[in-house]
């Protein structure tokens, strides 16, 4: 990487765990740390020669025998955005009410998350498919597969984030499509192969996120 660090400079080898690092001052440090969620924006709809800058930026995540497992879909319109944040919401307000909350705030966090989608200029859902994936005969290897495909994606959705970023657009993954993959499809429309696994709230920022904290790395590590 020009201008970056050497891994054997970062690592010192590999093996030492008390290396101080130099400063992390390069260009992808930096969009990674300066990067937030954003959950707030302006009401201006989103060019949609940006939105296709970060889904061409997902696109470049690394995945399973480049497989790129990775299907998008743009909702943009009212009409759209309303029909899946009110089947989202009841989906949404079936499992809270099952869960025992009651039906006040059960009703106040249903509105809250359908004004949330419908507000957003633009809402990317970020499906997987199996379609490239290597075939085994064995469950192991099959559950291996589709993890793989997985975490591809959450590769795919950060390149995702830090494009709308640098783009000065602001971003939140939510994972909301997760308990309701079926209505989210049905609603769109979508292929019988597309799994809705993320939704991504896109737009200009209207509020500066909170500065975020981040655990020390080595309180995370172990070296062996
Ligand atoms: C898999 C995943 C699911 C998430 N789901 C939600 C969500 O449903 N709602 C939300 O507001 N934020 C969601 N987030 C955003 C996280 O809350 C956020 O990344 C975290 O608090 C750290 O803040 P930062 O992104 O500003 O660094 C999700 C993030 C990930 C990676």
């Amino acid at each position: 990487m020009a201008g970056g660090l050497g891994l054997k400079e970062l690592t010192n080898g590999g093996s030492a765990p008390n290396v101080t690092l130099p400063s992390l001052s390069g260009p992808i440090e930096a969009a990674i740390r300066s990067r937030r969620s954003v959950r707030a924006f302006r009401p201006q709809m989103v060019d949609p020669t940006l939105l296709e800058h970060l889904i061409a930026g997902a696109g470049w995540a690394p995945s399973p025998h480049n497989a790129q497992p990775w299907r998008f879909v743009v909702v943009t319109t009212d009409g759209s955005k309303r029909d899946l944040a009110e089947a989202m919401g009841e989906r949404f307000r079936a499992d809270l009410l099952a869960d025992g909350l009651s039906e006040a705030s059960v009703t106040a966090r249903v509105r809250a998350s359908v004004e949330r989608l419908t507000r957003t200029p633009a809402l990317i859902i970020v499906c997987m498919v199996e379609d490239g994936l290597d075939a085994y005969p064995d469950v192991m290897r099959r559950v291996a597969e589709r993890t793989m495909a997985m975490q591809s994606i959450g590769a795919a959705v950060q390149n995702l984030l830090l494009v709308a970023d640098s783009l000065g657009l602001g971003a939140c993954w939510l994972c909301a499509p997760l308990f309701c993959p079926e209505t989210v499809s049905e609603t769109l429309a979508l292929d019988s192969a597309w799994e809705p696994q993320a939704l991504v709230l896109v737009g200009y920022p209207s509020k500066r996120p909170a500065v975020a904290q981040r655990k020390p790395s080595a309180s995370l590590t172990v070296y062996r």
